[in-house]
């Protein structure tokens, strides 16, 4: 079994650096975009042997050392008795008779165990086959709940820092409603065999710092906290403000994933030496093509130096024209990488 990248979790030596990638199981994949042309997204998740199909096939391009669970953080939406839709260019929408937060008293309460079994399935059948940990994922409260309310991500979610500055009691029903469910779903996908979990928190970067440390992170860090009580390592992943890291960091998490607006030495630096750090190769150098691509990946390495607790990643989802041969070069020379003085 790799344990690489959970030996990195707890920040003990590795004789090599773990890599993966988030979004490596989706677009950039020529088989994964054959595959959607046959079978909808919310199908394929719907389906365990085919989400854990999905889960693996990076394997075919490039040797990661994590499978990232095939689903989506708008999963849990229908548990809780919600229609979703997944709009291609948008993302998860919900629809009617859900109008918004003044609604959360239609939220269902449900059974990760009972209502998400077939996501739980597909982790027992990877973690049956598989030699690389498998990485199991929800959103955190911040981030899920921007799907449930109107406007875009380019409006920089007005509308959800509106909810969260103006409206406290409702934001804290709502964000309260999805904590202790999340909690219970990542729990649940430990125990089906996930190695560990991401916590995403994709958009958290719209937010102010004394805002998020106010509004936003008593929620995300009673997620974490019942994720570190039951033994659940986590990563936890904020993107978009490095002005937000020590309050990321203070919220909790084994490791926080950072992204590239700073140099990884930086951001360690403003996250604390007591954590592991996952990223940040800028997704845009793997589009830059293969040169461009190991010039940046050697520029994360050099900064880390062999430290222990690192794992490789990009510093947000790759972008679905990525070049799955460059992915792999990258891979290789994370792979290679001597630091100096080991
Ligand atoms: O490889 C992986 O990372 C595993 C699977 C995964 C998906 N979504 C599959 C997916 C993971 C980890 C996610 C998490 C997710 N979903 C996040 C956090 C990651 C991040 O990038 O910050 C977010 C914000 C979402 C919500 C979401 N789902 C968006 C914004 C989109 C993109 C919409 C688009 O078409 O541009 C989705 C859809 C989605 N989730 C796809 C995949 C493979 C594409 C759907 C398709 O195949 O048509």
């Amino acid at each position: 079994m790799n344990d690489l990248l959970i030996r990195a979790l707890r920040r003990e030596p590795t004789e090599r650096t773990p890599v993966w990638f988030m979004r490596q199981a989706g677009r950039c994949l020529p088989r994964y975009r054959e595959l959607r042309m046959e079978e909808a997204f919310l199908d394929i998740v719907a389906d365990p042997r085919t989400a854990a199909d999905v889960t693996s096939l990076p394997l075919e391009y490039f040797p990661v050392d994590a499978l990232v669970l095939f689903m989506d953080l708008s999963t849990p939406f229908e548990a809780a008795g919600l229609s979703v839709e997944m709009r291609s260019g948008v993302g998860p929408v919900v629809g009617a008779p859900w109008s918004g937060p003044e609604d959360v008293g239609r939220l269902q309460s449900f059974d990760p165990r009972d209502r998400l079994e077939h996501v739980l399935e597909a982790i027992r059948i990877l973690v049956a086959r598989e030699r690389v940990p498998v990485l199991g994922f929800v959103g955190a409260p911040f981030t899920l709940c921007s799907y449930l309310l109107r406007g875009s991500r380019v409006s920089r979610l007005t509308g959800l820092r509106a909810l969260v500055r103006g409206r406290v009691g409702l934001w804290d029903r709502l964000a309260g409603f999805w904590v202790e469910h999340l909690a219970e779903f990542a729990i649940a996908q430990h125990e089906a065999g996930a190695a560990a979990v991401q916590v995403f928190d994709s958009w958290v970067g719209v937010l102010d710092p004394e805002t998020y440390r106010t509004r936003v992170l008593p929620h995300t860090r009673r997620l974490l906290r019942r994720l570190a009580a039951a033994g659940v390592p986590a990563i936890h992943f904020g993107t978009g403000n490095p002005a937000l890291l020590p309050a990321l960091a203070d919220a909790g998490g084994d490791a926080l994933g950072v992204d590239w607006r700073l140099p990884i030495d930086q951001a360690w630096e403003a996250v604390g030496a007591d954590r592991a750090v996952q990223g940040n190769l800028d997704p845009a150098a793997i589009l830059a093509g293969e040169e461009a691509a190991l010039a940046a990946t050697d520029d994360v390495l050099r900064r880390v130096d062999g430290r222990p607790g690192h794992i490789f990643n990009v510093g947000h989802g790759l972008d679905p024209a990525s070049d799955p041969a460059v992915i792999r070069a990258v891979v290789d020379r994370v792979h290679s990488f001597e630091a100096a003085g080991v």
